[in-house]
């Protein structure tokens, strides 16, 4: 792994690091280029302003590995109020959530419970809930959690990430469930015997599961795929696939991050695909933007940048 990229991910899990760059202005900032502000109100707005260029929206409240049952049952009302306010407000939008937000680290019941009970919601609301895919030590119980849902709801959708070496084996059994699944590269910090250091097996990986979702049985069979994906060469290839096999615009969609590859994303709406972005909000900004600074270590330009013209 490339030696920066390993120590923003480091970085990420680091107490003393939280606690200094949240307290300073510039980085926040600096965050604002890939979050619209802290707040659901903020959020929304942006959902509303992303939704008139044609962009649906995945929402998401940040927030991850949570010891305390209370805060797993705030974020469940947040959740139940965020799809109320996404559907009194007429916005075409999804939420997506974290399991070890909901609980997963306290009590795996705990989580189901509460996942359950916001994938009703999203139900009765008309919407899907996504399951966010975080690092390895949380795959399985992800993808056992993600089952168990699957058995009484069919708006569920979960994340999988094309870096690990596993998750052909994933993708083949999930396959029989007529599952949605986000396909993306992968973000945490993961060592080779587990995801591939290569980015050329990455992205072979990557057209591999396309490829399986696209298949006319599973398109058939009402499987759906969300390609999770910044990457134009990517997506250049994956649009020559999609013409090879046959497949409608209408099949998929592409899903890129709030403020990265604006003009792709604008471009592919152009073009007539279905294009959605997830849009992040929330106090708890500071390992998943330490991610996002990992994805492009050139993205620690925009906080030098911002600490100058603070
Ligand atoms: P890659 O990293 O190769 O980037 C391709 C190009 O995109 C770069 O050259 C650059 O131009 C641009 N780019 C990418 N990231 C950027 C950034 N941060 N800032 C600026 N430019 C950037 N991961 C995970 O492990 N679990 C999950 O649940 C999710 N969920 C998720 C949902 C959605 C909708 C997206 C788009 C992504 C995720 N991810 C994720 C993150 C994902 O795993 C991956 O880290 C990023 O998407 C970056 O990978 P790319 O496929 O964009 O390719």
């Amino acid at each position: 792994m490339n030696p920066m990229r390993s120590l923003l991910l480091a970085g990420s899990r680091n107490a003393w690091l939280q606690r200094q760059a949240t307290q300073r202005r510039f980085v926040k900032l600096a965050v604002r280029r890939f979050m619209p502000g802290e707040t659901v109100d903020e959020a929304l707005l942006a959902a509303g302003e992303q939704n008139k260029l044609g962009i649906a929206v995945t929402l998401t409240h940040l927030g991850e590995n949570l010891s305390d049952r209370s805060e797993a049952d705030a974020v469940l009302a947040h959740y139940q109020t965020t799809l109320q306010r996404i559907r009194a407000a007429g916005i075409r939008g999804e939420v997506s959530v974290k399991p070890t937000q909901l609980g997963l680290d306290i009590d795996a019941e705990l989580c189901t419970r509460h996942m359950r009970t916001l994938t009703e919601a999203a139900r009765v609301h008309g919407s899907r809930l996504w399951i966010d895919m975080e690092g390895t030590d949380y795959t399985d119980a992800t993808l056992k959690l993600y089952r168990a849902l699957r058995e009484t709801h069919a708006n569920v959708g979960v994340c999988l990430q094309a870096y690990l070496r596993r998750t052909r084996a994933d993708l083949e059994s999930l396959l029989p469930l007529r599952p949605a699944i986000r396909i993306v590269k992968g973000a945490y910090a993961e060592p080779p015997e587990k995801a591939f250091p290569d980015k050329r097996d990455v992205d072979d990986n990557f057209h591999w599961m396309v490829q399986q979702l696209w298949s006319p049985e599973a398109r058939g069979n009402g499987t759906w795929a969300t390609i999770g994906t910044h990457d134009r060469a990517l997506i250049s290839e994956l649009e020559l696939m999609a013409k090879r096999m046959g497949v409608g615009a209408r099949d998929y969609e592409y899903a890129m991050l709030y403020g990265i590859q604006r003009s792709e994303q604008l471009r592919l709406v152009k073009a007539g695909r279905n294009v959605r972005v997830l849009i992040s909000y929330g106090a708890h900004w500071f390992p998943w933007y330490m991610r996002r600074l990992a994805e492009r270590p050139a993205n620690l330009l925009f906080v030098a940048r911002s600490m100058f013209a603070s």
